[in-house]
């Protein structure tokens, strides 16, 4: 398989014009690179549905927060392409981000077109302590999206309210795609995949392992019949490490992102925290 590897705007939009003039099926795969069997299974559903497959690689720094990790996120574009190629892939495409946001990187939003979805998705859950992290993806994405022109998108549920927010943005601006929504991936133990969980140290891992366990009972009581959202977060917190810094524990209704107090099927469990300095997420939709 030849799989491209392209840094320009230019190039990737001349194969996308070369592939729709022979009406072929472009699926793409966003990611930021460190790539690992989560981003394989999008990959993998994307060459399903697709004709012509193409993954992103690109560290956005418009959503990153000024003491977040930018600097230090891996960055493994060889590996990444090695298992581009291993799965098919077309093109890979991998922006600087000058060719993504101009030479100087203008990148505040007095110089630069974001595109902002609602504000009552994103000052919540993630968005609380990740202020414009949600209007960086939403832009980088709708550039992607401009430069790549898919038919089909896949996003993983493990980031449930950028996969929300993605949808949202996508209806309200009449965007000529479809996102496939992609289950989360978990190690044999529970743990949720993350490009992040290279950061753990084998004792944080340890503690982050209680992340699923609690995930995981909150839905064996819930298949029990108990609805009620204080007695499942408080089976959450009897269950996490105490050596976790907890964010959020929260219950959504994932047709409407509201916060629900009684949980029901598509109520959206989702679970922020910090294990040492990593931030990890994780979550499960009831059913
Ligand atoms: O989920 C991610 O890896 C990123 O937020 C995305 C969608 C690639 C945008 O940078």
């Amino acid at each position: 398989m030849n799989t491209l590897l392209l840094n320009k705007i230019y190039d990737v939009k001349l194969n996308i014009t070369n592939w729709k003039k022979d009406n072929l099926i472009i699926g793409l795969v966003p990611t930021m690179g460190a790539l690992h069997k989560g981003h394989a299974s999008l990959i993998k559903k994307a060459k399903e549905m697709c004709d012509k497959v193409v993954v992103s690689v690109f560290v956005n720094p418009i959503q990153f927060g000024p003491n977040e990790d930018y600097n230090k996120y891996p960055r493994t574009i060889d590996a990444d392409k090695n298992i581009c190629a291993e799965l098919g892939v077309d093109i890979v495409f991998a922006p600087t981000p000058n060719e993504m946001y101009g030479e100087g990187n203008k990148l505040s939003n007095t110089e630069l077109t974001f595109v902002c979805p609602p504000y009552n998705l994103t000052d919540c859950l993630c968005g609380k302590s990740r202020p414009g992290h949600f209007d960086g993806v939403a832009t980088v994405v709708t550039k992607l999206f401009n430069i790549t022109s898919p038919n089909y998108a896949f996003f993983g549920q493990k980031d449930a309210q950028q996969l929300y927010i993605i949808k949202k943005m996508v209806k309200d601006l009449n965007m000529n795609l479809t996102i496939i929504p992609c289950p989360i991936v978990r190690e044999n133990d529970g743990l949720a995949l993350s490009s992040r969980n290279s950061y753990l140290s084998a004792e944080e891992r340890t503690w982050a392992l209680t992340i699923s366990k609690s995930l995981k009972e909150i839905e064996k009581l819930y298949k029990q019949g108990i609805t009620d959202c204080s007695i499942l977060f408080d089976t959450a917190m009897s269950i996490l490490d105490k050596n976790l810094e907890i964010e959020y524990i929260e219950f959504r209704d994932f047709n409407t992102f509201e916060e629900v107090k009684s949980a029901k099927n598509n109520t959206l469990t989702a679970i922020a925290v910090k294990a040492g300095k990593t931030r990890l997420i994780d979550n499960i939709i009831l059913v």
